[in-house]
């Protein structure tokens, strides 16, 4: 369970008078009151159904939302058949499994965060142990794992025969300059062709009947990265953002450009300005394609970005969307009544295969 209790929230007054709190410095038009209808929410992206399903479980059992969305996105960090996310995700160059998580916590304004950790499955418990049993916000690499091991964590190698066939594959072809070959007959089942190379992700966010909300974010990070590259996932602003008096934004899809744009941190702020969750999406959208267009490699011939970016959002009334650079993505909602998956917004149709 998380330290600070709903009984601590609407104690402290910060619940009972988030409508009449507004953050200084940030410019907002107003803090948003909490949901007319008092129904849970909980938003992940599209490859976090069985998340949202098993968070909304907690949330409706009385549970705090930061171990409700912890608990729905472990199913997915533990599942070897994701191979985007936790144990099974696909590893670095040197075909080493290296992982990225954040947390944060509404009421608080508190967050944790791990990147490029090593042998531990589910890196979003150890952001959340960052968060609660340190001073700390982000600890990285060799420093991370010992404080997971501090903390009990059983060290395990991350690496699935399924994620190092597709890690050699990626090796064996990447170049014909080098002293890897593939095999004579390549023949490569269709799954392995599908994930050379990925920028998988999972974020879930939540708000329970409370107004209190919480967020994670958890990734293996882009497939075939340098040693020791950390993606948006646990930069608190980039990956994962949450302000209680407004909402919770998380991002899946190109880190880097995230990282350039600080964009859940934006779309937060664009809501606490009076843009629905949709919108504020769609604006960072918006403003990464314009950034993007000062970087020409990274640009197809219509000076449109080459990657994909994903971005989610809620906020205090309960509203909720989500928001692509290119059509077709999906994102999954729990509205407290149904479960589903639904279309996002999107900014491109999509013409071409895109990175
Ligand atoms: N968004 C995941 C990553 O780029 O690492």
């Amino acid at each position: 369970m998380s330290k600070f209790t709903r009984r601590d929230f609407l104690k402290t007054g910060v619940g009972a008078g988030a409508a009449a709190f507004v953050p200084v410095g940030l410019g907002r038009a107003a803090a948003l009151t909490a949901a007319a209808d008092a129904r849970p929410r909980v938003v992940s992206s599209g490859n976090g159904i069985r998340a949202t399903q098993k968070a909304m479980e907690i949330i409706k059992a009385g549970g705090d939302p930061l171990d409700a969305v912890i608990a729905g996105v472990n199913i997915v960090e533990d599942d070897p058949d994701d191979m985007s996310v936790g144990y099974g995700g696909l590893p670095n160059e040197d075909g080493v499994v290296e992982l990225d998580s954040s947390v944060m916590y509404g009421p608080t304004h508190t967050a944790g965060a791990v990147a490029a950790l090593r042998n531990i499955k589910n890196p979003s418990k150890v952001a959340r142990l960052v968060m609660e049993r340190t001073d700390h916000v982000l600890l990285v690499g060799e420093g991370a794992l010992k404080f997971a091991r501090a903390h009990g964590f059983k060290e395990e190698d991350l690496l699935t025969e399924k994620s190092r066939a597709a890690w050699l594959r990626w090796k064996e072809t990447m170049s014909d300059r080098d002293n890897w070959f593939p095999p004579k007959s390549d023949n490569v089942p269709e799954e392995l062709r599908s994930v050379m190379s990925t920028h998988g992700t999972i974020n879930c966010i939540a708000l329970d009947a409370a107004g209190i909300l919480a967020g994670v974010t958890t990734t293996s990070g882009l497939s075939w990265k340098l040693s020791g590259r950390v993606g948006d996932s646990p930069i608190i602003g980039a990956g994962l953002y949450v302000d209680n008096e407004i909402g919770a934004a998380g991002s899946t899809g190109r880190g880097e450009a995230n990282l350039q744009t600080c964009a859940s941190f934006r779309i937060v702020d664009f809501m606490g300005h009076g843009l629905s969750p949709e919108q504020a999406c769609l604006k960072t959208c918006e403003a990464i394609a314009v950034k993007t267009k000062l970087v020409p490699r990274l640009c197809d011939g219509e000076g449109r970005p080459k990657f994909g970016l994903n971005f989610y959002a809620l906020n205090k009334k309960g509203e909720f969307g989500a928001a692509c650079l290119y059509e077709g993505g999906t994102y999954a909602v729990h509205d407290g009544v149904e479960n589903k998956l639904r279309d996002a917004a999107y900014l491109f149709k999509r013409r071409e295969k895109i990175r």
